[in-house]
């Protein structure tokens, strides 16, 4: 009896010490192959806007620095692309305004909304997971730095612009971010220079904490000898729960409530995002 009591607990130690090693090893996978870390969530917001605007380009009058941004939206069980992904995007002009939000994001008293629709869009992934937006390099407000937000929707059917994106499920909002040592560059360029007070560093952001950095974009010059006049370009994943394994709730159309929950994809550690997917010793 005492030598199957010796032999169970060194068995025991034996599978403890196994399945530490192998969690260790999935956790470092997992650390090196960010874009299959699921991209954490964070606020959507008082700026959100649910237009039906689908295309491209969302600059429109906004004056700034040219910036093409092209995301891929991943599958983090799976870890393939997702195509026909509604990705929705929209960010501050280079003077901190938002579109739809001119009064409050000027801190107007009992601001009005608008229905001015710069920097907003709304684009479905090819089939390769792929969005490709051009809008300019944002610029910031008291509070926050300079980012972007963008919505993930899932499922849904595009039509016409009548009937639009409807029986979507909802599975990511977040934030992109820029590395500060460029945007002090960029706010040396005209019209950035227009704004006065003190900005915001990724370092002083809650929100930006709260990413960890998996949404942090390199900035590149489209053309390395033009520099900021021939543009700049970026690239970011994000990596969501597939709608097989997505705690999601089922929204009618992307454009449901202005100010939709933000709360359904409550996953948000970095290596938590396989919970959904094998268990972690088959890793
Ligand atoms: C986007 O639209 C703006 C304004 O209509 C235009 O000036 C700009 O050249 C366009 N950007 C691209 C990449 O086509
Ligand atoms: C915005 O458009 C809506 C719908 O057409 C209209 O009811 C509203 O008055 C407009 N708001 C402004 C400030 O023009
Ligand atoms: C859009 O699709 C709906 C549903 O099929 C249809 O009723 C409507 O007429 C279409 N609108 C346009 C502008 O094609
Ligand atoms: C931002 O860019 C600078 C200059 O290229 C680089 O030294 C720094 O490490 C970058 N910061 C982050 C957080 O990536
Ligand atoms: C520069 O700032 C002033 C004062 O805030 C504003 O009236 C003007 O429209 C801004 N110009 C540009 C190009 O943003
Ligand atoms: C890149 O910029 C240089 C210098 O302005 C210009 O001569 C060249 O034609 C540009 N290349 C492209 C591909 O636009
Ligand atoms: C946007 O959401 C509001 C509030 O829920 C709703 O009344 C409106 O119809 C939606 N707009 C569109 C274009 O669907
Ligand atoms: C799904 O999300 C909701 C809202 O955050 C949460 O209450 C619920 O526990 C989640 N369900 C699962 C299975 O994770």
């Amino acid at each position: 009896m005492a030598k199957f009591l010796a032999l169970f607990t060194k068995i025991t130690v034996l599978i403890a010490l196994l399945h530490q090693s192998i969690a260790s090893e999935s956790l470092q996978r997992c650390r090196r192959d960010t874009t299959c870390v699921l991209t954490p969530e964070v606020t959507e917001g008082p700026y959100y806007w649910n237009t039906t605007l689908m295309r491209q380009n969302i600059s429109e009058d906004r004056d700034g620095i040219p910036l093409r941004i092209q995301i891929l939206v991943n599958d983090i069980n799976t870890c393939t692309p997702i195509a026909d992904a509604a990705v929705t995007m929209w960010h501050c002009d280079a003077g901190g305004i938002y579109s739809h939000y001119i009064q409050a994001s000027q801190n107007v008293q009992n601001p009005q909304k608008d229905n001015s629709t710069f920097l907003r869009g709304i684009l479905l992934t090819d089939a390769n997971g792929l969005v490709t937006f051009d809008t300019i390099y944002p610029g910031w407000y008291i509070g926050r730095s300079i980012h972007i937000h963008v919505k993930v929707h899932l499922g849904g059917t595009y039509l016409n612009e009548t009937s639009y994106y409807s029986g979507a499920k909802y599975v990511h909002t977040g934030q992109l971010f820029f590395n500060d040592s460029f945007s002090d560059l960029v706010n040396e360029q005209t019209p950035y220079t227009n704004h006065t007070g003190s900005r915001t560093l990724n370092s002083q952001d809650g929100i930006y904490a709260s990413t960890k950095g998996y949404t942090l974009m390199a900035v590149q010059y489209a053309n390395s000898s033009s520099g900021f006049s021939g543009g700049l370009t970026t690239t970011v994943t994000l990596a969501v729960q597939g709608l097989s394994s997505a705690n999601t709730t089922t929204v009618a159309s992307t454009t449901d409530g202005s100010q939709e929950s933000t709360t359904s994809n409550s996953l948000t550690s970095s290596c938590g995002g396989h919970t959904g997917g094998r268990p972690f010793w088959f890793w």
